[in-house]
């Protein structure tokens, strides 16, 4: 039930810190090592294709830069639907690797038939380890979530973004690109993340009364670089999924090639930009459209606030935290501005109009 929580999406937005502690135990160990499954080896592996739909395909698309730049191995990401049908080839040493809560979108399964028996091996990534996906899956690894009812998917998200980020950190130590202390400390790093949850769980108030006023717009741009790119497109889903609100995820360096266009006064712009190696540019691009008159949010963390925030319209703090797994915090405010949105706007937030939570059909 909803534990005194209002809804389920809300009830799943709080069990945050714990479930992704939950999974962190799971797979790692308190000495700083992986435990994974034997079958995650990736020596000889020379590319992974990443497949799914929908919020867990934004997942693949943050992990695609966490394979690529943390363990230097080639990383493809496509949408299911496409993926099907676009029969594409796949290297006979390379994986594949399908991401699905439900473990029954009929685009994702259709997806992994495709894949099986082309690759090394087809792995998943599931919350329901009963489920199709994981059982024609060669390895199935679930994500440990516990039950998602809320149409809008919260934690399964950020525990799909867990797993993806170990099974990086596996890739970069089997192909050398990481020692057993460079492991440690990013294990570290993940371990801090549930404390830092809290923290950004913490801020529902503040963000309650930015929605008051996001509820109002008609189009809402979320705008990140780098592995906050594939979160802009994450908040931009959930907001429309739930209110209503047109909004669009871009990447930040792409807003000069066509979007800014619809910038005005009336038209709010969420930054997500943590003080990373591109805040520079980021914090250029946002400065675009604050002279264009947008409503800039900027959402990151207390140096980048004190550094770019003045002029922005409003400014979420986050905690400091190593760039490189940002977006699994960030994913937090952007639920929550989903979340408090739907509520101004009297939406049914857990049952949006249209949509069902698991898509058997294609
Ligand atoms: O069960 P799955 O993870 O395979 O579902 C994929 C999408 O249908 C799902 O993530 C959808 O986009 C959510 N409603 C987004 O919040």
């Amino acid at each position: 039930e909803k534990a005194g929580y209002k809804h389920f999406m809300a009830k799943e937005i709080a069990e945050q810190p714990v479930v992704i502690a939950d999974a962190l135990k799971h797979y790692t160990t308190a000495e700083g090592t992986l435990r994974l499954p034997e079958g995650v080896d990736f020596t000889g592996v020379d590319r992974i294709t990443m497949v799914a739909c929908g919020t867990a395909s934004y997942a693949c698309h943050v992990a695609k830069y966490w394979f690529e730049q943390i363990a230097g191995l080639p990383a493809e990401i496509d949408v299911a639907s496409e993926f099907r049908y676009r029969e594409p080839p796949l290297s006979p040493a390379s994986w594949a690797l399908f991401v699905s809560q439900s473990g029954e979108t009929a685009d994702t399964l259709a997806a992994l038939r495709y894949a099986n028996g082309k690759v090394a091996r087809v792995v998943s990534v599931v919350n329901v380890p009963t489920s199709s996906i994981a059982r024609e899956s060669d390895l199935a690894l679930p994500i440990l979530a516990g039950v998602e009812i809320g149409v809008a998917s919260t934690k399964a998200f950020t525990c799909q973004l867990t797993v993806l980020a170990l099974l990086a950190l596996k890739a970069a130590h089997d192909r050398g690109r990481i020692d057993d202390v460079a492991l440690a400390a990013h294990l570290d790093a993940l371990r801090n993340l549930p404390g830092l949850m809290n923290h950004a769980l913490s801020l529902s108030t503040p963000i309650a009364a930015i929605a008051d006023d996001l509820a109002k717009a008609q189009d809402i741009l979320f705008l990140g670089r780098g592995a906050m790119y594939p979160l802009a497109l994450e908040g931009a889903l959930k907001l429309k999924e739930i209110s209503y609100i047109h909004a669009e995820g871009y990447a930040s360096g792409e807003l000069k090639h066509g979007p800014i266009a619809l910038i005005d006064a009336a038209v709010p712009v969420i930054v997500m930009a943590p003080r990373d190696g591109l805040f520079d540019k980021t914090v250029s691009n946002m400065q675009e459209v604050m002279a264009r008159h947008g409503k800039v949010l900027l959402i990151s963390d207390a140096h980048g606030v004190a550094e770019a925030g003045a002029g922005a319209w409003k400014t979420l703090t986050l905690p400091d935290m190593p760039p490189v797994f940002a977006p699994i915090l960030y994913a937090i405010p952007a639920q929550l501005l989903a979340y408090h949105t739907a509520i101004a706007k009297g939406t049914d937030v857990d049952q949006p109009r249209n949509l069902a939570k698991s898509v058997t059909v294609e």
